[in-house]
């Protein structure tokens, strides 16, 4: 009978088949311990295999071996090296067991490799899998890291080390979805969600990384100083900033030691839709989770997406904002009854940054709650419609993600002046801007009270566990939109948990209701062309 276990030497050998039950045309298949196991012979050579095909799991003892040894799976055409397992044409390679004959029976040691090198080589194909943006592979891969008794952290850390200087631009959304999946994982029991949101993280990183070839970062390294970081910056010097940033690692120095540098650099002037702070937030958050050994690319890939970032306060629509940040005034502050959402709510980015500086008297958090609450309104009083548009010009491209980064921002924001109240001003004249930029897209008909009523969150704990359940389960092909579903509602969510008024905290749980329940127009082709066609015509 099978399954009869012997302990030769090093190897534990069980015994599967008599010898002459294998004939040349006829593998068999045998289950031992669990294990399903294919048997060949091939050309006088006994030899196993998993029966199960490392791609989708068709029995490989329907497979077709040929003369060179090479097995074909003839569900999808993969091959495979039946002597060694590599796979010739497909993913995944495949599990072959060593092979004796003693007694006339045929005997396999069918143990598992240790599980360090289990999960070693689970992150090696994972590597392939992320080159090839081969979902499926990644999440097998990913169970397979699982299965050696690895955590998704140590797969993510090695991604970050392995891309950041792939990322032409700098840090992407990508890294910042990626530490809000792994969070959202931790909170999930489910086997098949808390894989999914592992699955997620690193499909976007192999996503914007996907054909990209390396941009090596300086290796150069100066001794660190917060001025010279800020100048560099400022010049937009990436080899001079990155140095510097290599110098204060090499110092010794931590994020946490350069994070006020960072969180100034980052608020010096309003840029890139706020990007450069979010990022920074979940920077920090990577380093909690990952450890030191991610601090070193993930601020460099930071670095290059701020020396990258688009300028915004030099563009005609954002010029008053070095105004304003001027007219705040500086020393104690004079008290006064706080603004409410409506001093922001549908004005211009003027009037919104005038506002703003006449509030200056309050606590800076009540300022902050109100044009919170103006960011949620908005993001409910959104005309869809801009959205849905074919025949705007470019500087009317504006969709629902514009909406959800007042909200992000301001929660990032909230986080980093909770460490350096210093920076409440520049942050909160840049929450303005996003209040003032967005008011042009409302539906004047819609108002807000209505969309409060309309989308009104009656029962938290229920409508978090109906988010977690569409966000995990998105659906949506560009990785860039469930992230935004993702990121606005764990917001949105820490922002209820660490506090907020009444209203504001109706109005922005209604406005991610809302957006849950977004269709995303996810491409535009036909805008593309018509935008395309017009810039051609006047070109000189
Ligand atoms: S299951 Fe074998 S190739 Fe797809």
């Amino acid at each position: 009978m099978p399954d009869e276990r012997l302990t030769s030497g090093v190897a534990e050998w069980t015994r599967a088949v008599d010898v002459d039950r294998l004939q040349p045309s006829r593998p068999i298949a045998v289950k031992l311990r669990g294990k399903h196991v294919a048997l060949f012979l091939h050309q006088g050579e006994i030899l196993a295999c998993n029966n199960r095909c490392p791609h989708e799991g068709y029995p490989l003892v329907e497979g077709a071996l040929d003369a060179d040894c090479v097995l074909t799976c003839h569900w999808h055409n993969w091959k495979f090296d039946l002597k060694t397992g590599a796979t010739l044409y497909g993913g995944d390679n495949l599990r072959i067991y060593p092979v004796k004959m003693e007694d006339g029976a045929v005997w396999l040691d069918i143990r598992d490799p240790p599980a360090a090198e289990r999960a070693e080589r689970a992150l090696e194909h994972l590597e392939l899998a992320l080159a090839e943006f081969d979902t499926a592979r990644i999440a097998r891969e990913l169970a397979r890291l699982d299965a050696a008794g690895a955590e998704p952290e140590l797969a993510l850390l090695r991604v970050i080390q392995g891309t950041h200087a792939r990322l032409r631009d700098g840090m992407t959304h990508a890294y910042a979805a990626a530490e809000a999946w792994l969070r959202l994982r931790d909170t999930l029991a489910g086997e098949a969600p808390r894989l999914a949101c592992a699955v997620e993280a690193l499909v976007y990183i192999a996503f914007d990384t996907l054909r990209e070839k390396n941009y090596p970062f300086t290796a150069e390294s100066t001794a660190w100083n917060a001025g010279d970081f800020a100048a560099a910056i400022e010049s937009q010097d990436e080899d001079g900033a990155a140095a510097l940033l290599n110098g204060a690692l090499a110092q010794g120095l931590h994020f946490a030691d350069l994070e006020p540098a960072l969180a100034e650099a980052a608020l010096a002037h309003y840029n890139d839709f706020g990007h450069t702070l979010i990022y920074l937030m979940h920077v920090r958050r990577l380093i909690e989770q990952l450890g030191t050994e991610v601090e070193k690319p993930l601020l460099l890939a930071w670095l290059r997406s701020l020396i990258f970032a688009t300028r915004e306060d030099l563009l005609p629509d954002f010029r008053l904002y070095a105004d304003a940040l001027a007219a705040w005034p500086a020393g104690a502050r004079s008290g006064g009854l706080p603004p409410g959402a409506d001093a922001f709510e549908g004005q211009s980015v003027r009037h919104v940054l005038d506002a703003t500086v006449a509030a200056a008297g309050s606590a800076p958090l009540e300022v902050y709650f109100a044009l919170m609450e103006a960011s949620a309104r908005h993001l409910l009083r959104f005309d869809e419609r801009h959205a849905l548009r074919t025949d705007n010009g470019i500087a009317d491209n504006v969709g629902w993600l514009d909406f959800t980064h007042a909200l992000t921002f301001g929660h990032a924001l909230r986080q980093q002046c909770a460490r350096q109240p210093r920076l409440w001003p520049q942050g909160l004249l840049q929450l303005a801007l996003f209040v003032g930029r967005n008011s042009k897209y409302l539906d004047p008909n819609m108002a807000a009270q209505a969309k409060i009523r309309e989308w009104a969150v009656s029962d938290e704990t229920a409508f978090h566990e109906r988010a977690i359940a569409a966000i995990v389960d998105h659906g949506v092909g560009l990785p860039i939109f469930p992230a935004h579903w993702l990121k606005t509602w764990s917001a949105v969510r820490d922002e209820v948990a660490a506090g907020l008024p009444a209203g504001a905290r109706s109005a922005m749980l209604a406005a991610v209701n809302r957006l849950l329940a977004v269709r995303f127009k996810q491409r535009h082709a036909l805008r593309t062309a018509h935008q395309a066609l017009g810039f051609v015509g006047r070109e000189d």
